[in-house]
């Protein structure tokens, strides 16, 4: 078991360097020991399990690190912020670093620590496709991290999420990479809402990022799926889109497989585009449970 554990953590050291920090260390349901996982964020561990069990041999290994350890426990429905496990406690915010640019995470902050790294391959692309001046559209932006990595490559971004201190958080993310955001638009508030006055006032959007939660309530109540609605959320998004431009679509639901998420985009979207599906980070070895469908 432990053998597995430091195998793990040895083969990632390739995906450390001077501008990467934090990446997931152990994807048990791939490594042979299934639930767990085990994440560094800028040196400080982040270790998940299904419930509330912990091996005594884990527990002791992470011990003898002598780093700073949380514990979460990925129950759905609680929703706790991770717990002190061992070595020096981590209290407030800290930043990490990913392929260079600085993001604020938390272990006090509840269930989300302000990253999903899984994620990490999507921002780069999303850099990558960026030209100085293009608009990017962040939905579901959660703290912004698209539209950092697309602001540092000289975008306009506008970033979009339900939650004021999360755009707060977002702006943060900002200024953190010494970007100015009140150079940058945020917007509070529900996406389909925002994309239909988007429509009415005939803004337009290089690149799009729809990266909702599996499931979603508005303001109002409604109810968003991801296996019902997202269609209809692309397309929503495809018609504010230029020529060129590009929609990211990407899904963790694990009950979507692709094939029928693609074919949901497919039915719901009525110009010409071409998809192309990207896999998940080198680090995340377990259930592909990451759709990310690229259109343009
Ligand atoms: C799954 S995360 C999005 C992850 C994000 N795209 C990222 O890569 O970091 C969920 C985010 O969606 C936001 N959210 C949930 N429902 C929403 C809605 N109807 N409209 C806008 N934002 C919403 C939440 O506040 C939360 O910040």
């Amino acid at each position: 078991m432990l053998h597995q554990l430091q195998n793990a953590v040895a083969k990632r050291a390739n995906l450390l360097d001077s501008e990467t920090n934090a990446v997931r260390l152990l994807d048990g349901n791939g490594e042979g020991l299934p639930g767990l996982i085990l994440e560094t964020f800028a040196g400080r561990w982040l270790v998940s399990t299904p419930d509330n069990r912990l091996d005594p041999k884990i527990r002791e290994w992470l011990r003898d690190q002598d780093v700073s350890c949380y514990w979460k426990r990925l129950d759905q429905h609680q929703k706790e912020s991770p717990t002190h496990l061992c070595g020096p406690e981590t209290k407030g915010p800290f930043l990490i670093q990913e392929n260079g640019i600085q993001l604020e995470i938390s272990f006090q902050s509840g269930y989300s620590q302000g990253i999903f790294l899984d994620q990490r391959d999507n921002r780069a692309e999303v850099r990558k496709l960026i030209i100085p001046g293009k608009r990017l559209l962040n939905t579901f932006a959660y703290t912004g991290a698209f539209s950092v990595f697309a602001a540092m490559a000289g975008a306009e971004t506008t970033t979009l999420d339900l939650s004021q201190p999360y755009l707060d958080w977002a702006k943060r993310n900002f200024s953190h990479n010494g970007l100015d955001p009140t150079a940058h638009h945020f917007c509070k508030g529900d996406t389909f809402h925002w994309l239909k006055r988007f429509a009415k006032q005939g803004r337009t959007f290089d690149g799009i990022v729809l990266d909702p939660p599996t499931f979603s309530r508005d303001e109002k109540g409604k109810v968003f799926r991801v296996e019902e609605n997202f269609g209809e959320l692309a397309a929503l998004a495809a018609d504010l889109l230029t020529p060129d431009g590009w929609l990211l679509c990407s899904t963790n639901c694990r009950n979507l497989p692709l094939n029928d998420f693609q074919r949901q985009l497919r039915n719901a979207i009525h110009r010409p585009m071409s998809a192309r599906h990207s896999d998940m980070p080198a680090d995340f070895c377990g259930d592909p449970y990451l759709k990310s469908v690229w259109l343009r």
